[in-house]
């Protein structure tokens, strides 16, 4: 070993070394920056609050939404100066290249269900190293359910470690989250196999959360997630989740998913993962 390969691989050990403290540390304020949110989001959502649309009038953002983003973007601006936030509200850094540390956040998924309901919305945060998911958080605000997960250490609900999902379980059995939108004709796919899908499965749910029907994915209380357009906040956590589970996210082609732009999803597991995809091709 010449004196330039000793050097280097002491530089690495050093680096790594860092980088495990590192993230023990991202980790953990990250889980307490997400109950604290939550905290904030359940005091303030009984206040009067801005409701405004952006590309639809379906499409909602509350001052919440906004506000949430900003304590996120606050956090991880004084406490990791050089780590950048892709959040949906905007309130972060302009994206054009997954190198370095990201946090995707969506700071209310399922504002319509917020607004609406009062339920059935989280928090999502996911953290990615060059392009590496390593730890997914996604929170229940209203049930108070945490799902976290940390790539290679396994997902927990509430301290709960998931167990790994079934990988033979048949279609027939399957109940699936499907956002409504595959059923209506689209320019993606053929809404026709959709509708043959769900004639074909035990049950179909649509929650309104993309990061909780994630979460429910690696819970294995819901068997897969189809969607025809979802954005990388929606997604970056529960990819990590799920993955750590032995699941699988693709969008609907089978083709790994772009994290700088929006595409359709499926996530699910094993044979099913196949079986779903076949039924678009
Ligand atoms: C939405 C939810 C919804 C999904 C939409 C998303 P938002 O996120 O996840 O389930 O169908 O495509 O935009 O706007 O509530 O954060
Ligand atoms: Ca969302
Ligand atoms: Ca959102």
């Amino acid at each position: 070993m010449n004196l330039s390969t000793i050097f280097d691989s002491i530089i690495t050990r050093a680096h790594n070394f860092g980088g495990i403290i590192m993230d023990k540390d991202i980790f953990e304020n990250a889980k307490k920056w997400v109950l604290k949110a939550g905290k904030r989001i359940k005091e303030g959502m009984y206040q009067p609050m801005e409701i405004d649309t952006k590309s639809d009038p379906n499409d909602l953002v509350t001052s919440l939404d906004k506000d949430t983003e900003k304590y996120f973007n606050q956090k991880i601006k004084e406490t990791y100066p050089h780590h950048k936030l892709f959040g949906e509200e905007g309130f972060g850094d302009e994206i054009k290249s997954l190198k370095g540390t990201i946090w995707i956040v969506d700071p209310i998924d399922g504002t319509t269900n917020f607004v609406h309901q009062g339920r059935n919305f989280c928090i999502s945060v996911g953290i990615y190293k060059n392009g590496i998911g390593e730890i997914g958080i996604i929170y229940d605000v209203i049930l108070e359910q945490l799902y976290v997960a940390k790539r290679n250490k396994g997902a927990y609900k509430n301290g709960k470690r998931l167990k790994k999902l079934r990988e033979d379980l048949p279609k027939e059995e399957a109940i699936l989250g499907i956002n409504h939108f595959l059923l209506c004709q689209n320019r993606l796919v053929d809404y026709r196999a959709t509708q043959d899908l769900v004639r074909k499965v035990r049950g179909v749910r649509s929650y309104g959360s993309a990061a909780l029907q994630f979460a429910y994915v690696a819970e294995g209380v819901l068997d897969g997630y189809l969607a025809l357009r979802l954005s990388p906040w929606d997604v970056a956590a529960g990819m990590i989740l799920v993955n750590e589970v032995g699941g699988k996210t693709t969008n609907l082609f089978g083709e790994s998913l772009d994290m700088l732009s929006k595409d359709s999803l499926l996530t699910s597991n094993g044979n099913i993962h196949v079986e779903l995809i076949r039924q678009y091709e």
